[in-house]
Protein backbone atom coordinates (compact mmCIF):
# COMPACT_ATOMS: atom_id res chain seq x y z
CA UNK A 1 0.00 0.00 0.00
CA UNK A 2 1.42 3.35 -1.02
CA UNK A 3 2.68 5.33 1.77
CA UNK A 4 3.38 2.55 4.01
CA UNK A 5 6.40 1.05 4.50
CA UNK A 6 8.33 -1.91 6.90
CA UNK A 7 11.02 -3.73 6.88
CA UNK A 8 14.77 -3.42 5.50
CA UNK A 9 15.31 0.04 3.40
CA UNK A 10 16.55 -0.37 -0.08
CA UNK A 11 18.54 2.79 -1.74
CA UNK A 12 21.19 5.13 -0.24
CA UNK A 13 21.63 8.46 -1.64
CA UNK A 14 22.22 10.04 2.05
CA UNK A 15 26.38 10.30 2.91
CA UNK A 16 28.03 11.03 5.85
CA UNK A 17 31.51 10.83 6.53
CA UNK A 18 32.40 7.29 5.08
CA UNK A 19 35.17 6.53 7.64
CA UNK A 20 33.11 6.39 10.35
CA UNK A 21 34.91 9.27 12.25
CA UNK A 22 31.92 11.08 14.61
CA UNK A 23 30.96 13.87 12.98
CA UNK A 24 29.30 15.05 16.88
CA UNK A 25 31.98 18.28 16.72
CA UNK A 26 30.42 19.09 13.26
CA UNK A 27 29.64 23.05 12.79
CA UNK A 28 26.24 23.11 12.84
CA UNK A 29 26.11 21.25 16.08
CA UNK A 30 28.58 23.03 18.11
CA UNK A 31 26.72 26.49 16.63
CA UNK A 32 23.73 24.85 18.24
CA UNK A 33 24.98 23.75 21.20
CA UNK A 34 26.65 27.20 21.61
CA UNK A 35 23.45 29.55 20.59
CA UNK A 36 21.40 26.91 23.00
CA UNK A 37 23.53 27.67 25.85
CA UNK A 38 23.48 31.41 25.61
CA UNK A 39 19.92 31.41 25.41
CA UNK A 40 19.54 29.18 28.21
CA UNK A 41 21.95 31.44 30.63
CA UNK A 42 20.07 34.30 29.37
CA UNK A 43 16.65 32.89 30.09
CA UNK A 44 17.71 31.62 33.64
CA UNK A 45 19.42 35.12 34.86
CA UNK A 46 15.94 37.14 33.44
CA UNK A 47 13.77 35.27 35.31
CA UNK A 48 15.76 33.93 38.05
CA UNK A 49 13.40 31.50 38.77
CA UNK A 50 14.29 27.17 39.14
CA UNK A 51 16.44 25.20 36.02
CA UNK A 52 14.29 21.97 34.83
CA UNK A 53 17.11 20.52 37.15
CA UNK A 54 15.75 21.79 40.49
CA UNK A 55 11.79 21.35 39.29
CA UNK A 56 12.75 18.21 39.12
CA UNK A 57 14.17 17.25 42.73
CA UNK A 58 10.43 19.33 43.40
CA UNK A 59 8.75 16.90 41.49
CA UNK A 60 10.48 13.70 42.82
CA UNK A 61 8.60 15.02 46.33
CA UNK A 62 4.90 14.98 44.77
CA UNK A 63 4.89 12.92 41.77
CA UNK A 64 5.59 9.16 41.49
CA UNK A 65 8.79 9.30 38.85
CA UNK A 66 8.65 13.21 39.01
CA UNK A 67 6.29 12.73 35.69
CA UNK A 68 2.50 12.42 35.63
CA UNK A 69 3.08 9.42 32.62
CA UNK A 70 5.71 7.08 32.62
CA UNK A 71 7.54 7.86 29.46
CA UNK A 72 7.92 11.20 30.10
CA UNK A 73 10.28 10.48 32.79
CA UNK A 74 13.06 9.96 30.23
CA UNK A 75 15.05 6.95 32.46
CA UNK A 76 14.64 4.79 28.97
CA UNK A 77 17.35 6.79 27.48
CA UNK A 78 19.27 7.64 30.04
CA UNK A 79 17.71 11.52 31.17
CA UNK A 80 15.99 13.13 33.76
CA UNK A 81 12.41 14.39 32.29
CA UNK A 82 12.48 18.32 30.10
CA UNK A 83 10.30 20.01 31.99
CA UNK A 84 8.20 22.34 28.94
CA UNK A 85 7.64 25.87 29.06
CA UNK A 86 5.99 26.55 25.85
CA UNK A 87 5.53 25.49 22.47
CA UNK A 88 4.66 27.25 19.23
CA UNK A 89 4.20 25.60 15.38
CA UNK A 90 6.55 22.47 15.02
CA UNK A 91 8.78 23.60 18.24
CA UNK A 92 8.87 23.09 22.20
CA UNK A 93 10.70 25.35 24.18
CA UNK A 94 11.87 23.76 27.63
CA UNK A 95 11.94 25.48 31.12
CA UNK A 96 15.62 26.54 30.19
CA UNK A 97 14.76 28.28 27.06
CA UNK A 98 16.20 25.62 24.89
CA UNK A 99 14.42 25.31 22.03
CA UNK A 100 13.88 21.63 20.07
CA UNK A 101 12.02 20.41 17.19
CA UNK A 102 9.54 18.63 18.28
CA UNK A 103 8.50 14.65 16.52
CA UNK A 104 6.44 14.04 19.66
CA UNK A 105 3.58 16.62 19.11
CA UNK A 106 2.26 15.78 22.91
CA UNK A 107 1.99 11.74 21.48
CA UNK A 108 -0.26 12.47 18.37
CA UNK A 109 -3.01 15.57 18.97
CA UNK A 110 -0.88 18.35 17.83
CA UNK A 111 -1.37 17.09 14.08
CA UNK A 112 -1.60 21.05 13.53
CA UNK A 113 1.82 21.98 15.60
CA UNK A 114 1.62 23.99 18.69
CA UNK A 115 -0.58 26.81 19.92
CA UNK A 116 -2.39 27.20 16.37
CA UNK A 117 -3.64 30.66 16.33
CA UNK A 118 -7.25 29.24 14.89
CA UNK A 119 -7.21 26.69 17.61
CA UNK A 120 -6.41 28.98 20.47
CA UNK A 121 -9.40 31.61 19.61
CA UNK A 122 -11.96 28.45 19.56
CA UNK A 123 -10.83 27.46 23.13
CA UNK A 124 -10.55 31.03 23.93
CA UNK A 125 -14.07 31.91 22.20
CA UNK A 126 -15.59 28.46 24.19
CA UNK A 127 -13.81 29.56 27.68
CA UNK A 128 -15.86 32.68 27.63
CA UNK A 129 -18.87 31.32 27.56
CA UNK A 130 -18.44 28.58 30.50
CA UNK A 131 -15.59 26.00 30.99
CA UNK A 132 -18.06 22.58 31.63
CA UNK A 133 -21.63 22.78 32.03
CA UNK A 134 -22.59 18.53 32.38
CA UNK A 135 -25.59 19.08 29.80
CA UNK A 136 -25.76 18.81 26.06
CA UNK A 137 -24.27 21.68 24.00
CA UNK A 138 -24.72 22.52 19.85
CA UNK A 139 -21.12 21.71 19.67
CA UNK A 140 -20.94 18.15 20.27
CA UNK A 141 -23.37 17.63 17.87
CA UNK A 142 -21.07 19.20 15.49
CA UNK A 143 -18.23 17.06 16.65
CA UNK A 144 -20.34 14.09 16.03
CA UNK A 145 -21.45 14.86 12.39
CA UNK A 146 -17.77 15.85 11.64
CA UNK A 147 -16.48 12.40 12.88
CA UNK A 148 -19.59 10.03 11.20
CA UNK A 149 -19.24 12.04 7.60
CA UNK A 150 -15.56 10.93 8.19
CA UNK A 151 -14.68 7.72 9.95
CA UNK A 152 -16.73 5.00 7.43
CA UNK A 153 -18.32 2.40 10.04
CA UNK A 154 -19.37 5.36 12.33
CA UNK A 155 -22.93 6.40 12.60
CA UNK A 156 -23.19 7.38 16.21
CA UNK A 157 -20.31 8.36 18.95
CA UNK A 158 -19.76 8.49 22.77
CA UNK A 159 -17.64 10.83 23.86
CA UNK A 160 -15.08 10.78 26.54
CA UNK A 161 -12.07 12.25 28.29
CA UNK A 162 -9.12 9.13 27.63
CA UNK A 163 -8.72 7.35 25.27
CA UNK A 164 -8.16 4.60 27.98
CA UNK A 165 -11.82 5.21 29.00
CA UNK A 166 -13.22 4.93 25.11
CA UNK A 167 -11.34 1.24 25.10
CA UNK A 168 -12.81 0.19 28.01
CA UNK A 169 -16.15 0.99 26.93
CA UNK A 170 -15.70 -0.80 23.86
CA UNK A 171 -14.84 -3.98 25.33
CA UNK A 172 -17.82 -3.29 27.73
CA UNK A 173 -20.55 -2.68 24.41
CA UNK A 174 -18.83 -5.67 22.99
CA UNK A 175 -18.80 -8.10 26.08
CA UNK A 176 -22.88 -6.76 26.13
CA UNK A 177 -23.49 -7.50 22.63
CA UNK A 178 -22.23 -10.85 22.41
CA UNK A 179 -22.77 -11.95 25.59
CA UNK A 180 -19.47 -13.26 25.86
CA UNK A 181 -16.23 -12.50 28.03
CA UNK A 182 -13.33 -12.97 26.80
CA UNK A 183 -10.85 -10.01 24.79
CA UNK A 184 -8.42 -10.70 22.23
CA UNK A 185 -5.33 -8.09 21.55
CA UNK A 186 -2.24 -8.24 20.47
CA UNK A 187 1.09 -7.83 21.62
CA UNK A 188 2.90 -4.74 22.00
CA UNK A 189 -0.65 -2.88 20.88
CA UNK A 190 -1.71 -0.91 23.72
CA UNK A 191 -5.49 0.35 24.51
CA UNK A 192 -4.76 2.42 27.22
CA UNK A 193 -4.73 0.99 31.04
CA UNK A 194 -7.77 -0.55 31.77
CA UNK A 195 -7.16 -3.95 33.54
CA UNK A 196 -8.33 -6.23 30.82
CA UNK A 197 -6.56 -4.58 28.14
CA UNK A 198 -3.04 -4.01 29.52
CA UNK A 199 -1.40 -7.67 29.12
CA UNK A 200 1.84 -7.57 27.31
CA UNK A 201 1.29 -3.98 26.21
CA UNK A 202 3.48 -1.66 23.87
CA UNK A 203 4.30 2.06 24.75
CA UNK A 204 5.14 2.84 28.02
CA UNK A 205 4.81 -0.40 29.92
CA UNK A 206 7.13 -2.05 26.94
CA UNK A 207 9.17 0.59 27.00
CA UNK A 208 9.61 0.42 31.12
CA UNK A 209 9.92 -3.04 31.29
CA UNK A 210 7.10 -3.61 33.40
CA UNK A 211 5.28 -6.69 33.93
CA UNK A 212 1.50 -6.09 33.03
CA UNK A 213 0.12 -7.86 36.03
CA UNK A 214 0.82 -6.22 39.53
CA UNK A 215 -2.83 -4.76 40.56
CA UNK A 216 -4.59 -6.62 38.17
CA UNK A 217 -7.20 -9.21 39.35
CA UNK A 218 -6.34 -12.60 37.99
CA UNK A 219 -9.62 -12.55 36.47
CA UNK A 220 -9.14 -9.66 34.42
CA UNK A 221 -5.92 -11.08 33.11
CA UNK A 222 -7.48 -14.35 32.57
CA UNK A 223 -10.07 -12.55 30.12
CA UNK A 224 -7.57 -11.49 27.65
CA UNK A 225 -5.58 -13.67 25.23
CA UNK A 226 -2.82 -12.51 23.50
CA UNK A 227 -1.48 -13.00 19.91
CA UNK A 228 1.19 -11.65 17.79
CA UNK A 229 0.78 -8.69 15.52
CA UNK A 230 0.45 -10.06 11.92
CA UNK A 231 -0.17 -13.54 12.90
CA UNK A 232 -2.98 -15.36 10.95
CA UNK A 233 -2.99 -18.52 12.53
CA UNK A 234 -2.61 -17.25 16.18
CA UNK A 235 -5.83 -15.11 15.36
CA UNK A 236 -8.09 -18.30 13.99
CA UNK A 237 -6.45 -20.48 16.97
CA UNK A 238 -7.79 -17.90 19.38
CA UNK A 239 -11.17 -17.35 17.99
CA UNK A 240 -11.32 -20.93 17.70
CA UNK A 241 -10.89 -22.39 21.05
CA UNK A 242 -12.22 -19.34 23.20
CA UNK A 243 -15.58 -17.62 23.10
CA UNK A 244 -14.12 -14.13 22.06
CA UNK A 245 -15.97 -11.20 22.35
CA UNK A 246 -14.07 -8.68 20.59
CA UNK A 247 -10.66 -8.84 18.96
CA UNK A 248 -8.86 -5.23 19.54
CA UNK A 249 -6.20 -4.06 17.00
CA UNK A 250 -5.01 -1.21 15.61
CA UNK A 251 -5.21 -1.17 12.76
CA UNK A 252 -1.16 0.13 12.17
CA UNK A 253 0.41 -0.80 15.16
CA UNK A 254 2.05 2.42 16.32
CA UNK A 255 3.05 1.59 20.42
CA UNK A 256 5.32 -1.02 19.52
CA UNK A 257 6.91 1.50 16.91
CA UNK A 258 4.78 1.61 13.88
CA UNK A 259 4.65 -1.14 12.70
CA UNK A 260 1.69 -1.88 9.38
CA UNK A 261 -0.16 -4.78 8.56
CA UNK A 262 0.76 -7.18 6.47
CA UNK A 263 -1.04 -6.92 3.10
CA UNK A 264 -4.17 -8.69 3.75
CA UNK A 265 -4.30 -8.83 7.36
CA UNK A 266 -6.91 -6.20 7.97
CA UNK A 267 -9.35 -7.72 5.68
CA UNK A 268 -8.67 -11.76 7.49
CA UNK A 269 -9.28 -10.18 11.20
CA UNK A 270 -12.28 -8.43 9.28
CA UNK A 271 -13.56 -12.03 8.29
CA UNK A 272 -12.05 -14.02 10.87
CA UNK A 273 -13.87 -12.14 13.58
CA UNK A 274 -17.51 -11.70 11.45
CA UNK A 275 -17.50 -16.01 10.94
CA UNK A 276 -16.83 -16.24 14.90
CA UNK A 277 -19.45 -14.17 15.79
CA UNK A 278 -16.95 -12.05 17.78
CA UNK A 279 -16.54 -8.30 17.59
CA UNK A 280 -13.58 -6.29 15.74
CA UNK A 281 -12.69 -3.53 17.06
CA UNK A 282 -9.91 -0.86 15.26
CA UNK A 283 -8.10 1.46 18.23
CA UNK A 284 -7.71 4.68 16.25
CA UNK A 285 -6.79 6.32 19.21
CA UNK A 286 -2.88 7.11 16.94
CA UNK A 287 -4.76 6.48 13.14
CA UNK A 288 -7.37 8.46 13.33
CA UNK A 289 -7.60 11.42 11.58
CA UNK A 290 -4.19 11.34 10.94
CA UNK A 291 -3.34 8.53 8.44
CA UNK A 292 -6.14 9.38 6.32
CA UNK A 293 -9.57 11.52 6.71
CA UNK A 294 -11.52 8.74 7.99
CA UNK A 295 -8.60 7.03 9.57
CA UNK A 296 -7.26 3.41 8.45
CA UNK A 297 -10.55 2.03 7.83
CA UNK A 298 -10.45 4.25 4.70
CA UNK A 299 -7.40 4.05 3.84
CA UNK A 300 -7.30 0.34 4.50
CA UNK A 301 -10.92 0.09 3.20
CA UNK A 302 -11.56 -2.18 6.10
CA UNK A 303 -14.44 -1.76 8.43
CA UNK A 304 -14.71 -2.42 12.34
CA UNK A 305 -17.60 -2.93 14.44
CA UNK A 306 -16.77 -0.50 16.59
CA UNK A 307 -13.82 2.36 16.38
CA UNK A 308 -11.77 3.67 19.57
CA UNK A 309 -11.20 7.38 18.80
CA UNK A 310 -8.80 9.89 20.48
CA UNK A 311 -5.54 12.42 20.47
CA UNK A 312 -6.76 14.37 17.70
CA UNK A 313 -10.36 14.59 18.36
CA UNK A 314 -9.77 16.83 21.04
CA UNK A 315 -7.13 18.76 18.98
CA UNK A 316 -4.80 18.84 22.23
CA UNK A 317 -7.69 19.26 24.70
CA UNK A 318 -8.49 16.09 26.93
CA UNK A 319 -11.09 14.40 24.41
CA UNK A 320 -12.02 10.71 23.20
CA UNK A 321 -14.67 8.69 21.99
CA UNK A 322 -16.05 5.68 20.90
CA UNK A 323 -18.00 5.08 17.76
CA UNK A 324 -19.89 2.42 15.77
CA UNK A 325 -23.23 1.55 14.23
CA UNK A 326 -26.45 2.30 15.47
CA UNK A 327 -27.24 -0.82 16.49
CA UNK A 328 -23.88 -0.89 19.01
CA UNK A 329 -23.53 2.16 19.93
CA UNK A 330 -27.27 2.25 21.39
CA UNK A 331 -26.94 -0.15 23.33
CA UNK A 332 -25.01 2.73 25.91
CA UNK A 333 -27.29 4.68 28.51
CA UNK A 334 -29.72 6.10 28.66
CA UNK A 335 -30.58 4.50 25.39
CA UNK A 336 -29.73 1.42 26.35
CA UNK A 337 -28.77 -0.61 29.27
CA UNK A 338 -24.95 -0.71 28.87
CA UNK A 339 -23.76 2.29 31.64
CA UNK A 340 -21.26 4.52 30.86
CA UNK A 341 -20.86 8.38 32.07
CA UNK A 342 -18.49 10.65 32.54
CA UNK A 343 -18.26 14.13 34.24
CA UNK A 344 -16.04 16.54 31.70
CA UNK A 345 -17.28 14.05 28.59
CA UNK A 346 -17.64 16.08 25.70
CA UNK A 347 -15.69 19.28 27.60
CA UNK A 348 -16.83 22.48 25.56
CA UNK A 349 -13.32 23.12 25.09
CA UNK A 350 -11.65 19.89 24.28
CA UNK A 351 -15.07 19.83 21.28
CA UNK A 352 -14.11 23.42 20.44
CA UNK A 353 -10.56 22.67 20.27
CA UNK A 354 -10.85 18.98 18.15
CA UNK A 355 -13.89 20.50 16.05
CA UNK A 356 -11.51 23.19 14.97
CA UNK A 357 -8.49 20.83 14.53
CA UNK A 358 -10.66 18.09 12.20
CA UNK A 359 -12.24 21.12 10.35
CA UNK A 360 -8.99 22.71 9.03
CA UNK A 361 -8.08 18.55 8.67
CA UNK A 362 -9.21 18.72 4.77
CA UNK A 363 -7.70 16.96 1.42
CA UNK A 364 -5.07 19.07 1.10
CA UNK A 365 -3.62 18.89 4.41
CA UNK A 366 -3.41 15.01 4.24
CA UNK A 367 -1.27 15.72 0.98
CA UNK A 368 0.88 17.50 2.44
CA UNK A 369 1.13 15.64 5.63
CA UNK A 370 1.85 12.34 3.15
CA UNK A 371 4.07 14.48 1.21
CA UNK A 372 6.43 15.29 4.55
CA UNK A 373 5.96 11.85 6.08
CA UNK A 374 7.58 10.40 2.37
CA UNK A 375 10.22 12.98 2.38
CA UNK A 376 11.32 12.12 6.22
CA UNK A 377 10.93 8.72 5.33
CA UNK A 378 12.67 8.53 2.25
CA UNK A 379 15.54 10.24 3.59
CA UNK A 380 15.93 7.90 7.05
CA UNK A 381 15.88 4.93 4.94
CA UNK A 382 18.54 5.98 3.42
CA UNK A 383 20.35 6.50 6.41
CA UNK A 384 19.16 3.05 7.70
CA UNK A 385 20.68 1.36 4.37
CA UNK A 386 24.00 3.34 5.56
CA UNK A 387 23.51 1.83 8.99
CA UNK A 388 21.90 -1.16 8.58
CA UNK A 389 18.67 0.08 10.58
CA UNK A 390 14.93 -0.30 9.50
CA UNK A 391 12.50 2.19 8.99
CA UNK A 392 8.37 1.52 9.69
CA UNK A 393 5.86 4.16 9.05
CA UNK A 394 2.42 5.46 7.89
CA UNK A 395 1.08 8.24 6.74
CA UNK A 396 2.19 10.68 9.40
CA UNK A 397 3.78 7.96 11.65
CA UNK A 398 7.54 7.33 11.46
CA UNK A 399 9.86 4.39 13.55
CA UNK A 400 13.61 3.89 13.00
CA UNK A 401 14.14 0.94 14.08
CA UNK A 402 17.64 -0.02 15.61
CA UNK A 403 17.35 -3.33 13.84
CA UNK A 404 19.03 -4.33 10.60
CA UNK A 405 15.75 -6.82 10.04
CA UNK A 406 12.14 -5.82 9.24
CA UNK A 407 9.99 -5.63 12.06
CA UNK A 408 6.57 -7.06 11.65
CA UNK A 409 5.55 -8.01 15.21
CA UNK A 410 6.53 -6.95 19.08
CA UNK A 411 9.24 -9.62 19.50
CA UNK A 412 11.23 -8.14 16.87
CA UNK A 413 10.53 -4.59 17.75
CA UNK A 414 11.74 -5.91 21.34
CA UNK A 415 14.82 -7.64 19.58
CA UNK A 416 15.84 -4.10 18.64
CA UNK A 417 19.24 -2.43 20.07
CA UNK A 418 17.70 -0.16 22.58
CA UNK A 419 20.73 1.05 23.97
CA UNK A 420 21.84 2.16 20.43
CA UNK A 421 18.57 4.02 20.23
CA UNK A 422 18.79 5.89 23.61
CA UNK A 423 22.41 7.00 22.33
CA UNK A 424 20.96 8.37 19.25
CA UNK A 425 17.96 9.63 21.00
CA UNK A 426 20.27 11.55 22.82
CA UNK A 427 22.22 12.66 20.14
CA UNK A 428 19.48 14.18 18.37
CA UNK A 429 18.62 16.29 21.60
CA UNK A 430 22.19 17.76 21.41
CA UNK A 431 20.95 18.64 17.72
CA UNK A 432 17.95 20.39 18.95
CA UNK A 433 15.98 17.94 17.99
CA UNK A 434 13.09 16.31 20.45
CA UNK A 435 12.03 12.68 19.25
CA UNK A 436 9.75 10.11 21.09
CA UNK A 437 12.30 8.79 24.39
CA UNK A 438 11.62 5.25 23.48
CA UNK A 439 11.86 2.29 20.77
CA UNK A 440 8.34 2.02 20.84
CA UNK A 441 7.01 4.82 20.14
CA UNK A 442 6.06 6.46 16.54
CA UNK A 443 7.18 10.03 15.23
CA UNK A 444 4.09 12.13 14.78
CA UNK A 445 4.33 14.60 11.99
CA UNK A 446 2.63 17.15 11.69
CA UNK A 447 1.57 20.16 9.64
CA UNK A 448 3.86 22.81 11.25
CA UNK A 449 6.47 21.35 9.58
CA UNK A 450 8.17 21.83 6.65
CA UNK A 451 11.28 20.23 4.03
CA UNK A 452 13.22 22.51 5.87
CA UNK A 453 12.30 21.32 9.05
CA UNK A 454 12.57 17.35 7.65
CA UNK A 455 15.94 18.36 5.92
CA UNK A 456 17.28 19.49 9.40
CA UNK A 457 16.09 16.36 10.98
CA UNK A 458 17.71 14.08 8.27
CA UNK A 459 21.61 16.26 8.63
CA UNK A 460 20.75 15.90 12.54
CA UNK A 461 19.96 12.22 11.85
CA UNK A 462 23.44 11.76 9.24
CA UNK A 463 25.19 13.17 12.28
CA UNK A 464 23.48 11.53 14.98
CA UNK A 465 23.95 7.86 13.64
CA UNK A 466 28.03 8.31 12.48
CA UNK A 467 28.05 9.83 15.86
CA UNK A 468 26.72 6.78 17.84
CA UNK A 469 27.73 3.82 15.43
CA UNK A 470 28.97 0.87 17.59
CA UNK A 471 31.43 0.58 14.60
CA UNK A 472 33.00 3.68 15.08
CA UNK A 473 36.64 3.07 16.29
CA UNK A 474 37.35 4.93 19.47
CA UNK A 475 40.47 6.69 20.21
C1 LIG B 1 -3.67 3.21 20.35
C2 LIG B 1 -3.96 3.84 21.69
N1 LIG B 1 -5.08 3.51 22.34
C3 LIG B 1 -5.40 4.05 23.52
C4 LIG B 1 -4.55 4.95 24.13
C5 LIG B 1 -4.92 5.54 25.46
O1 LIG B 1 -5.30 6.87 25.30
P1 LIG B 1 -5.19 7.87 26.54
O2 LIG B 1 -3.75 8.08 26.80
O3 LIG B 1 -5.93 9.09 26.05
O4 LIG B 1 -5.90 7.20 27.69
C6 LIG B 1 -3.37 5.32 23.50
C7 LIG B 1 -2.45 6.28 24.13
O5 LIG B 1 -1.39 6.57 23.65
C8 LIG B 1 -3.06 4.74 22.24
O6 LIG B 1 -1.93 5.04 21.60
Amino acid sequence: MAGLSRGAPDKVTIKVRGDGTPLGGSQSEVDHREEQKAKEEAARAAAGRATGAELFERARRVLPGGVNSPVRAMKQVGLDPIFIESAEGAEVIDRDGRRYLDWVGSWGPMILGHSDPEVLEAIREAAARGTSFGAATEAEVELAEEVVSRMPSVEMIRMTSSGTEAAMTAARVARAATGREILVKFAGAYHGHSDGLLAEAGSGVATHGIPSGPGIPEAQAAGTVVVPWNDRKAVSEALESHEVAAVFAEPVAANMGVVPPEEGYLEFLREATSRAGSLLVFDEVITGFRVARGGAQELFGVEPDLTVMGKIIGGGLPAAALGGPRELMEKLAPAGDVYQAGTLSGNPLAVAAGLTTLRRLDQEAYERLGHLTDRLVSGLKDLAGEHSLTVGSAPGLVTLFFSALPVKDFDDAVATDRERHAAFFRAMLERGIWLPPSQFEAWFVSLAQDEISIDRTLMAAAEALAATDPRRKIG
